[in-house]
């Protein structure tokens, strides 16, 4: 492409560096998108004539049918996607695939494509991110009462319902797709036309070439649109912190699975035997969404290193910005699908929820609200009295309500009968009736909330 120049071809070590081929092949249908586009809008602005502008269209068009049925060869020496498409096109048509790159550059080109790519990639994660929010709201309504231990510090610490803590991932996806959102409202605009990164002489329209790409409008600084990769971080942060919370589900249902908890039963589709040991069934799938969470969070700094004190404009070094953001999206895509087969068909094992969350002292908080509620005690001081309560009821190995008025009264004479309502761990779920609280009353009215926000009903 630019022989003119040069006496020599490169080293074969160069050839190697230099090439993107191997991965930026995935630009294929963006690179072909973006091209039709311009063309169009060549031939519009009478830069080049109708009929070459045809031609060439209808080359793109046949070299798209191309990649469709299973690529087109591949060769080191034309480096990446965009000089692949268009030596295809010389072949195809001849000559006239050379004005194809009239008012163009490829600096303007990839970074057109791969917004147009990264703009896709969030609506796919949309999409995924909504079927795991549907599961989720799925379980959480059958299990909007279900009691379970609520931890802090991984200790028991109050009762709540599992609806609550699954609607607690619901919130967090929530916030993940909005921050997807975010990047694709903030990067929709068009960096074509900017060329290599000056703009052009040519009378081109960017309104044109950005309005049938589907882009907001134009970009507004050339030397910005070529060397911006601003999109790509902001999807691989969005990615990054959505694989984080994917981990952390991952986590308590490798936790849950494990025999002491067995809180939940994952289905065969979604565990592994293993080849020695024939009782196990391991989670690995959860294990596999918990690791991806470091490799996702490792492509996000790769980016970020790579962009670290680029002058402007373009530089090679940019061209690494691809690899970590498909690599990013497959393992998220993955991690995604995974996650949502795991929620739509585990089983909880709620009776082992329920034992746990009864023997673990968690309602001592109700009774210290009793204490203050009931019978007029400073908080401070019913926190002491119920400390020795549990005191006692460890000693004795019982949960608190098993413990009789007689032994309660001897602790503080306060206390009378009507403290047992308070200490069922469904006396105390139902307690919390606060905005956000635990209570089945206020989870189902969130279920119901967010079943209005993601505008589809869980049994459809
Ligand atoms: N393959 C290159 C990339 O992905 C395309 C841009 C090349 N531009 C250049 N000035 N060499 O970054």
């Amino acid at each position: 492409m630019w022989g003119g120049r040069f006496a020599e071809g490169p080293a074969a070590v160069m050839r190697a560096i230099n090439a993107s081929i191997p991965f930026d092949k995935r630009l294929w249908r963006q690179d072909i998108a973006g091209s039709r586009a311009h063309v169009a809008m060549l031939a519009d602005q009478a830069i080049v004539s109708q009929a070459d502008a045809a031609a060439i269209t209808d080359g793109l068009n046949r070299i798209a049918a191309e990649y469709e049925a299973g690529g087109v060869p591949e060769d080191m020496a034309l480096e990446d996607i965009h000089m692949h498409v268009e030596a295809r096109l010389a072949e195809l048509i001849g000559p006239t695939a050379g004005r194809l790159h009239t008012a163009r550059s490829r600096n303007d080109q990839v970074a057109t494509d791969f917004r147009l790519w990264v703009r896709d990639a969030i609506d796919a994660t949309d999409e995924g991110l909504a079927g795991l929010q549907r599961a989720l709201l799925a379980r959480a309504e059958e299990h909007a009462a279900s009691v379970m231990p609520g931890f802090t510090h991984l200790q028991a610490a109050q009762p709540v319902t599992l609806g609550h803590h699954l609607m607690a991932y619901f919130e967090m996806i929530h916030r993940d797709r909005g921050r997807f959102e975010d990047a694709r409202a903030r990067m929709n605009e068009c960096p074509l036309g900017s060329a290599a990164l000056a703009g052009t002489g040519f009378p081109i329209d960017r309104e044109a070439t950005a309005e049938a790409l589907g882009f907001d409008r134009p970009t507004d600084n050339s030397l910005d649109a070529v060397s911006d990769r601003d999109f790509a971080l902001e999807y691989l942060f969005a990615a990054a912190a959505c694989s984080l919370h994917l981990s952390r589900l991952a986590e308590e249902f490798v936790l849950w699975a494990s025999q002491p908890f067995g809180f939940v039963a994952l289905s065969d589709a979604w565990s592994t035997g293993s080849s020695i040991m024939p009782q196990k069934r391991n989670p690995d799938a959860a294990e596999l969404v918990r690791g991806h969470a470091g490799r996702i969070s490792g492509c996000l700094s790769a980016l970020m290193m790579t962009m670290k004190g680029l002058p402007l404009a373009y530089s090679k070094d940019m061209q690494d910005d691809k690899p970590p953001v498909f690599d990013a999206h497959d393992l998220l895509a993955l991690s995604i699908a995974a996650m949502t087969g795991m929620v739509e068909s585990v089983t909880f094992r709620t009776d082992r929820m329920r034992a746990a969350a009864e023997a673990g002292f968690s309602t001592a908080t109700d009774l210290a609200d009793w204490l203050v509620r009931e019978a007029g005690l400073p908080f401070r001081e019913a926190h002491h009295v119920t400390g020795a309560v549990v005191k006692l009821a460890e000693a004795e190995g019982k949960a608190l309500d098993a413990l009789t008025l007689d032994q309660l009264r001897a602790i503080d004479g306060r206390i009378d009968q009507r403290v047992y309502a308070a200490l069922s761990v469904d006396s105390s779920v139902a307690s919390r009736k606060s905005h956000g609280g635990t209570a089945p009353d206020q989870v189902r009215q969130r279920i119901a909330e967010a079943k209005a926000t993601i505008g589809t009903e869980t049994d459809a």
